[in-house]
């Protein structure tokens, strides 16, 4: 588990004035970001009527660009939050994000000055450099850590799509002959901003966790941080049920450890049993549309959750299912073009 540390020094006085336009610093394949508004009111309508109480803590564990957390902790709709994501490099860069934002924005902007800014061969070596960059043994926990974060901002400002793995190449291509050159969606003073932005939130006590691992641990990590599920509210946006292979570095595992029925049948199918039957929270997850998602009894075809005892015991009452069907358009594509896409949000509040 990496938890940001309360006490750390800033080299330069961070920025206290959020972002107003991005405030996730990683361009993210699928980002939520459109939904945000939606997600903000379905919150604050449930801490109205008191579905959610207390202090509301949001646990994010497919966090990706995390930019549903980064505009809701923003906009105050919660009050704390935690994150979690499977991908090694990303949990880096959120952990680096948020306990060291001065060094990898010391880091971020060398990579442009001495690489980006130079443009053509230089910067398309240095993307090679990055893509090939492993973890070396011997080198503390703490400073791999802090290149994975790099590397991660490094390749998604400067991949097509941001797209972290697989074949896609450097924005520009690698002549660098395209109007776009490799250094175009990397804009250091609002970077910069965006990170030491993630610092301000880790060090006011409202980013309170980054967890590097599986959906399931993140969850079970809310569960113990309240007092009581009621103070809890998850954000779940899972990797795609098409396409996720070629869009995330982690593909999606099944790692809920479900009841017997769910078992072994896929991975969203465990996350559907850990939802339906487990969890004593109340949730919101988006999907992007799929009618399996609304006809398969062993997904979301049901009017309401089916909590088990132990389930009960923890907090959760039988909740009714409600789903709402949003038009948006992006580019989770790996074509360039943007594309219409439906999405699915399924929610318990
Ligand atoms: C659809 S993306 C989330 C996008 C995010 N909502 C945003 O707006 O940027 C899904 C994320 O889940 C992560 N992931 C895949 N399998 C996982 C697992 N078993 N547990 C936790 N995270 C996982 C991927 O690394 C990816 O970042």
């Amino acid at each position: 588990m990496l938890q940001p540390s309360p006490t750390r020094t800033r080299q330069h006085a961070a920025s206290r004035t959020a972002p107003t336009r991005y405030l996730s610093p990683l361009r993210y394949p699928g980002a939520k970001s459109k939904l945000t508004p939606l997600i903000g009111e379905m919150i604050r309508d449930a801490r109205d009527r008191r579905a959610l109480h207390g202090h509301v803590t949001l646990v994010e564990p497919f966090a990706g660009g995390a930019s549903t957390t980064l505009r809701l902790l923003t906009d105050g709709v919660v009050d704390r939050a935690i994150i979690g994501d499977a991908d090694p490099m990303l949990s880096a860069f959120w952990h680096e994000a948020a306990s060291a934002p001065e060094r990898l924005v010391e880091r971020m902007s060398d990579e442009f000055d001495r690489y980006l800014a130079i443009g053509g061969d230089v910067a398309v070596a240095r993307w090679d450099y990055w893509r090939a960059w492993q973890p070396e043994l011997g080198v503390s926990p703490d400073e791999t850590r802090a290149t994975l974060a790099v590397k991660c901002l490094f390749l998604n400002r400067t991949t097509f799509s941001g797209i972290l793995h697989g074949s896609a190449g450097p924005i520009g291509g690698r002549a660098q002959t395209s109007d776009y050159t490799i250094g175009c969606r990397y804009p250091v003073d609002g970077l910069a901003e965006r990170i030491r932005w993630i610092g301000h939130l880790a060090d006011t006590g409202r980013l309170i966790l980054v967890h590097s691992g599986t959906w399931r641990e993140t969850l079970d990590l809310g569960v113990e941080f309240v007092d009581d599920p009621q103070e809890l509210v998850a954000y779940l946006d899972p990797p795609y049920i098409e396409k996720s292979d070629r869009l995330y570095a982690t593909g999606f595992e099944g790692s809920g450890r479900a009841p017997d029925v769910w078992r072994g049948i896929g991975p969203h199918q465990a996350l559907a049993g850990y939802l339906l039957t487990t969890a004593p929270f109340r949730w919101i997850l988006s999907y992007d549309f799929h009618p399996e998602l609304l006809a398969n009894g062993l997904l979301y075809g049901r009017r309401r959750t089916i909590p088990t005892l132990d389930a009960r015991a923890a907090g959760a009452g039988a909740w009714r299912i409600k789903n709402y069907t949003v038009a948006l358009q992006h580019s989770a594509s790996t074509q360039s073009s943007r594309r219409d896409v439906k999405e699915l949000i399924l929610t318990t509040l």
